[in-house]
């Protein structure tokens, strides 16, 4: 938890702003005379429940228990954040600077990196490895490959690797943070992780040895050992040969991927070297940024058992999240759908023949690979292909199956013209008309919470939660596209409930940008933000996604407004007081409905 959240949470706003007005209590909240501006009749109001404030009066504003302190004392954010830290008992003890944790993780890729050269050698050199390189040699792997993708060879040894790195004067602790060495929970010395196996180091995208994949040499589970998730070391982000596939996937325009590890040193041995893999994973979105600041051409080799599933198993599992979102919706055929709409590239697939990896293609028939290749299919004809394969169209009841199954994945689309051609294209399959496929288009359903009524669950939602995704989202774009910076327009800085994200936002307004204006508090919160990963898009794109964000944003702080505000009316329903001014918001909402509807009819 960061510091602004945990002294949010030890605090209790009622207290904090009790010390500096006089509150009344109103029902569950508390009114007083605004202490921004004058007035006769109270209409600043404190909500225990959401720990906010709000002033319906001639302020219109309102925040957490920060931005009251800020506005009072008259105070930055850093100042008010260590006048409060004392009060909440938090100390604000300086954490590590970036620069110095930079070179930590340096620490432990030299570690790696010393590891590899390490493993390498013993491959070639140690008498105990004679099984390890007739393997290799068995496999076809010619010296060269072999040295171009450092393979090597872990000793059969509780401390080979330990001691070698220890004379290099690596600690124990360093080892084990770079996921070197294996801790026991019953204590004793650390161990080496990987014993007696060939060993695949895998580099980031910059090519530096982050970890390893290592292969049993014989049947023993499991069949590849990876290094476990360190500091530097984290599958969703890895992609295994990019570094090596970078200049291929740039000139051919395309990047292929397959699952092995074995099956892109094949290919690159064999000059097809616009071939990287997943880590044994589904594919993440962040794995597809990388392999974007490529290619915008991207073809999936899936065997031939996952590409049967992909179209009805993994399409069970749509995923649910709602735009904008961080998730990671690829494995699913939605998310490719969503993705290879967002590509302005191509997504195709390969079906591989079954029991077949690209390996023993590549090394068999390097030209039967050519075809795959150039045979690809489109993302949503394999989609077609593979739920049709199942059936039988002839009959009424597999007619409707493959109706249910395709349907939606044709209404996934956004492209009106793909959209149109898929649905087409289904009438044609099915042999039934376009008409009567329309009587199936089914709206989008909202996922309704478990026991809420619509109602409920508006009020109860926080205004604080722990997280704000779209506030969150709104900032990233803005940090990651100067571009996008003239185009807030009308938003203001109080559309964003928490305080840090509202402080990036003024922060980012302000244009100089210089880091020494952001409290230093901040300045983490920033950087995840400016690093956030987006799914992919054109700058054109982020522009509507901007857009829409900031609708959003302005959207949901009038409807909490209006929320507010009939809890207040209902409230001095109960207590007959009339006392209380309030901004009307009911017109300015039905504005930006109107807005909004504009938009999605254009
Ligand atoms: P494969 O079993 O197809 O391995 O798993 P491979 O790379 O083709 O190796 P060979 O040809 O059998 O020697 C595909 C990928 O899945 C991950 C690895 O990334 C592997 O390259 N995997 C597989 C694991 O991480 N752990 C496992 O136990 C198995
Ligand atoms: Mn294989």
């Amino acid at each position: 938890m960061s510091d602004v959240d945990e002294i949010r949470q030890r605090l209790d706003i009622v207290e904090v702003i009790g010390s500096y007005v006089p509150l009344q209590k109103a029902g569950r909240n508390f009114k007083a005379l605004c202490p921004f501006h004058t007035e006769k009749t109270p209409s600043f109001m404190v909500f225990p429940e959401r720990q906010s404030w709000h002033c319906f009066g001639a302020c219109a504003t309102g925040g957490d228990v920060f931005s009251f302190v800020m506005k009072r004392e008259g105070l930055g954010f850093g100042e008010a954040l260590r006048l409060l830290a004392p009060r909440a008992g938090v100390s604000l003890d300086s954490k590590p600077r970036d620069s110095q944790k930079e070179k930590e993780l340096e620490r432990l890729r030299q570690a790696n990196d010393a590891a590899a050269n390490y493993y390498h050698h013993l491959l070639l050199h140690n008498p105990t490895a004679g099984e390890a390189r007739a393997y290799l040699e068995k496999r076809g792997l010619r010296p060269q490959t072999i040295e171009d993708f450092q393979m090597g060879f872990s000793l059969d040894s509780w401390d080979g690797l330990r001691q070698h790195l220890a004379e290099r004067d690596y600690s124990t602790t360093e080892m084990v943070a770079a996921g070197l060495l294996v801790e026991k929970d019953t204590g004793g010395e650390p161990y080496d992780r990987f014993r007696g196996r060939l060993m695949f180091p895998i580099w980031d995208e910059r090519g530096r040895v982050v970890g390893f994949g290592a292969r049993s040499l014989d049947d023993s589970l499991p069949k590849y050992l990876n290094s476990p998730q360190t500091a530097i070391f984290d599958k969703s982000g890895l992609i295994y040969g990019l570094h090596r596939a970078r200049a291929a996937a740039r000139q051919h325009n395309m990047a292929v991927i397959v699952e092995g590890y074995m099956d892109v040193i094949t290919a690159h041995q064999h000059d097809i070297t616009n071939v990287v893999a997943s880590m044994g994973t589904s594919l993440t979105e962040r794995q597809m940024r990388l392999i974007q600041k490529l290619t915008k051409n991207v073809t999936l080799a899936l065997d031939a058992d996952d590409a049967g599933e992909a179209a009805t198993l993994r399409g069970l599992e749509v995923a649910q999240q709602t735009w904008p979102t961080k998730g990671v919706p690829i494995p699913t055929w939605r998310g490719w759908i969503k993705y290879q709409e967002a590509l302005d590239g191509e997504l195709k697939v390969i079906t591989l023949p079954p029991h077949q990896d690209p390996d023993d293609i590549i090394r068999e028939r390097p030209e039967s690979w050519q075809h795959l290749v150039t045979e690809a299919r489109p993302l949503m004809d394999y989609l077609f292909a593979s739920v049709t394969a199942k059936l039988d169209l002839s009959h009424p009841r597999d007619k409707g199956a493959a109706v249910d199954q395709l349907m939606p994945m044709v209404q996934a689309l956004v492209d009106p013209i793909y959209k149109a051609h898929y649905l087409q294209k289904l009438a044609q399959v099915v042999g039934v008309e376009e008409k009567l496929l329309m009587a199936k288009w089914t709206k989008p359903q909202r996922q309704p919470r478990r026991g809420a009524s619509p109602r409920q669950e508006e009020d109860e939602r926080p205004l604080f939660p722990s997280r704000e995704p779209l506030e969150e989202y709104c900032l990233a774009l803005l940090l990651q596209y100067n571009e996008l910076r003239d185009n807030t327009q009308g938003l203001a800085a109080d559309c964003f409930t928490r305080v840090e994200n509202r402080e990036v936002y003024l922060w980012c307004q302000i244009g100089t940008q210089s880091l020494g204006s952001l409290d230093a508090s901040l300045h983490q919160h920033l950087e995840s933000l400016a690093t956030k990963p987006l799914p992919p898009a054109n700058l054109e794109k982020r522009q509507e996604e901007l857009k829409d964000c900031i609708s959003q944003l302005k959207e949901r702080r009038l409807k909490s407004l209006k929320i507010l505000e009939a809890s207040i009316l209902r409230e001095q329903e109960a207590e007959d007081d009339p006392s209380l001014q309030i901004v009307e918001t009911g017109a300015q909402l039905q504005e930006l409905f109107k807005a909004r509807a504009k938009r999605i009819v254009s």
